[in-house]
């Protein structure tokens, strides 16, 4: 059976960053499920059904040809079809579209049976919402992990701030909430802590300090080792792990 590292929490933990750290440092493939629910938002947009109508957005599906690639290196690579859609599927308006789609059993059903054939190939990082609960319950190593709302609000915020969008602290601590709100209210799939998942408060600690303890707990537990990584490679996933953040 595959090792599988799971990495579950609420937006703005920092979730997609250490995830990616972690499994550079581990020298795994990294699993992005939320791409995969941004991608098949983007696939719903185009066909311009209503998104507020379940049996719209499931009829999609029936057309919906959705490939990942893992890479060790690099991101997760996205398609639609031959169309890759890395970056198109980190616009505002897919994240603001996305709770929609999320909440589809239809969908929920079809992307969890995706990751778990995904899981089945070979070791991973992977990083959701229901990854320790739902997609991989026999996970080798859970973690859960999170930041107080006024934490993820105030990283979120200074984000905006840096790229020149005018809000403010109270209109992202409000966005923060609802989002918290839609992802744990979920029935299928909604965001909840593993009994057995490891908590990581990452209110105070930086992405590095959070994928060390992460990979400290894979050496102790998985007996899994670190590889030697090239500084080039990991300096170049911090810059794209920012580029994306600043699109979204
Ligand atoms: O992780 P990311 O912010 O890209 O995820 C976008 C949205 O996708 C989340 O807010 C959540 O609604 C949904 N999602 C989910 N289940 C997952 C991953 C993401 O419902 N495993």
């Amino acid at each position: 059976m595959s090792n599988i590292i799971t990495i579950d929490g609420p937006s703005g933990a920092g979730k997609s960053t250490i995830a990616r750290l972690t499994a550079l440092r581990l020298g795994l493939s990294y699993l992005d499920t939320g791409a995969m629910y941004r991608a098949v938002t983007l696939h719903c947009m185009r066909k311009g059904v209503r998104l507020d109508d379940p049996k719209a957005v499931a009829g999609t599906l029936a057309d919906l040809d959705l490939r990942v690639e893992l890479t060790l290196e690099g991101p997760m690579r996205v398609f639609l079809g031959a169309e890759e859609v890395t970056e198109k599927i980190r616009t505002p308006e897919v994240t603001r579209n996305i709770h929609y789609v999320a909440d589809v059993m239809q969908v929920r059903n079809l992307l969890v049976e995706q990751q778990r054939k995904i899981g089945e190939q070979g070791d991973l990082v992977t990083e959701g919402r229901d990854q320790g609960t739902l997609v991989f319950p026999r996970a080798s190593l859970k973690i859960y992990m999170f930041a107080t709302p006024e934490v993820r609000a105030r990283r979120r915020h200074a984000e905006l701030k840096q790229r020149g969008i005018d809000s403010s602290y109270e209109e992202v601590l409000e966005d923060v909430s609802k989002r918290d709100y839609l992802d744990m209210g979920r029935e299928l799939g909604g965001l909840r802590k593993a009994l057995d998942a490891v908590e990581i408060d990452t209110s105070s600690m930086s992405p590095d300090e959070v994928a060390e303890a992460i990979v400290k707990l894979a050496k102790a537990r998985l007996k899994m080792q670190t590889r030697k990584i090239d500084k080039s490679a990991l300096e170049k996933a911090r810059e794209e792990i920012e580029r994306r953040k600043q699109g979204q």
